[in-house]
């Protein structure tokens, strides 16, 4: 079992990646201990330049990333912690995959799109390869498990595709039915939270939860003060309905159901439990009771990114042990990548 994941560090941490990514990578790294596997999280700073950005607050902000993680379980010495930048091999794979993905499937990427919005030609290149080097992070190790939420899922597909389409193309034997040969790559499967796939802004049921949102009142950012979480969550927009008591009640509301899957993803229970207890009720009760439960979750989390956020030495120095060992997991792999398509690299 090899989980591996990553995450941006632009802008701050919120509340979907926390239950849409991190609770998963906590969950797994424990799973992954217990099975003799390894669990490896890093922080995307190379993707992170795909868009534009301020280089002085990229160090500020990955290293608050690695508190916000390290506050919400992810533990330094059960899994790797490590950035991107570190480890040269990502960035060294993308470049060899980049001739096995096709143009058409990055084309196909609706984050590019998004993000590109309606200045195409102005987006980096970057931006447009960096499903590439997505590719390359999960595959340089071999991972199994990816845990993401619902908007990466296109992303993990290319990226099986890649393995796939290079294995076939360089491994000879690979796909052979009496006796297949291994692949150099693994296909990694992603992970994603069923109650928590997809969590919406606050101002609009429509929007993902995002860090890129102009709102700050889209978002509960996991560093927020329990007041500033409260009056988030008081003004969230919602209509003027009480809840109803099942789920289908919730169709046409898309703004309710999030407020609901959110209490319900905290409280870990089901939505259809959480509309058994607050059916009929109107957002006069539900909102506080949400607020209540959110600060009594999060506001550890918050206390402990504080502390932790104080010693930046600390910070580095997880940092630069993940790193290393990143970077001893990844020799074998990138070897047989250059191996296998004819690169000659000597000793
Ligand atoms: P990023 O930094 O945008 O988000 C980190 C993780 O949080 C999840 N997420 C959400 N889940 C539920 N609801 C939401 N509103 C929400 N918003 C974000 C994301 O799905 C993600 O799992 N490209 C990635 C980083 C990355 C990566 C990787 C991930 C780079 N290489 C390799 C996995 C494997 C990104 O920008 O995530």
């Amino acid at each position: 079992m090899r989980v591996v994941s990553g995450i941006q560090p632009t802008g701050k941490p919120h509340l979907g990646n926390y239950l849409g990514a991190i609770r998963n990578y906590v969950k797994l790294q424990d799973e992954a201990v217990a099975a003799g596997g390894e669990c490896l999280i890093f922080l995307a700073d190379l993707h992170a330049i795909s868009m534009p950005h301020d280089p002085k607050e990229l160090h500020a902000s990955t290293l608050e990333l690695v508190a916000t993680l390290v506050a919400c379980g992810v533990d330094p010495n059960k899994a790797i912690l490590f950035n991107q930048a570190q480890v040269p091999a990502h960035a060294e794979l993308q470049w060899l995959l980049n001739g096995t993905a096709r143009m058409g499937w990055l084309n196909r990427m609706t984050q590019f799109k998004d993000k590109s919005g309606k200045n195409r030609e102005g987006a980096s290149v970057a931006l447009f390869t960096y499903p590439v080097l997505q590719a390359a992070d999960v595959l340089l190790y071999q991972a199994t498990h990816v845990p993401v939420g619902e908007d990466q899922k296109q992303h993990l597909e290319l990226a099986r595709d890649i393995a796939q389409k290079f294995n076939m193309d360089f491994v000879p034997g690979y796909g052979d039915e009496k006796d297949p040969k291994p692949g150099v790559f693994t296909l990694p499967d992603p992970i994603i939270p069923p109650e928590a796939a997809r969590i919406m802004s606050l101002r609009d049921g429509s929007a993902k939860m995002s860090k890129s949102d102009p709102s700050e009142m889209s978002r509960i950012n996991l560093s927020d003060e329990a007041d500033e979480m409260a009056k988030k969550v008081k003004k969230a927009r919602t209509d003027p309905e009480p809840l109803p008591s099942e789920l289908e009640g919730l169709e046409d509301r898309p703004e309710a159901l999030n407020l609901v899957t959110i209490y319900a993803a905290l409280a870990q229970t089901t939505p259809d439990k959480v509309l058994g207890d607050f059916g009929g009720q109107g957002f006069g009760v539900f909102k506080p009771a949400l607020a209540e439960l959110m600060v009594e979750t999060l506001g550890p989390i918050r206390d402990r990114f504080v502390e932790l956020k104080a010693d930046r030495e600390a910070l580095d120095a997880i940092l630069a042990r993940g790193a290393y060992q990143a970077r001893e997991i990844g020799i074998p792999t990138l070897a047989a990548a250059y191996k296998a398509l004819g690169l000659v690299r000597g000793r």
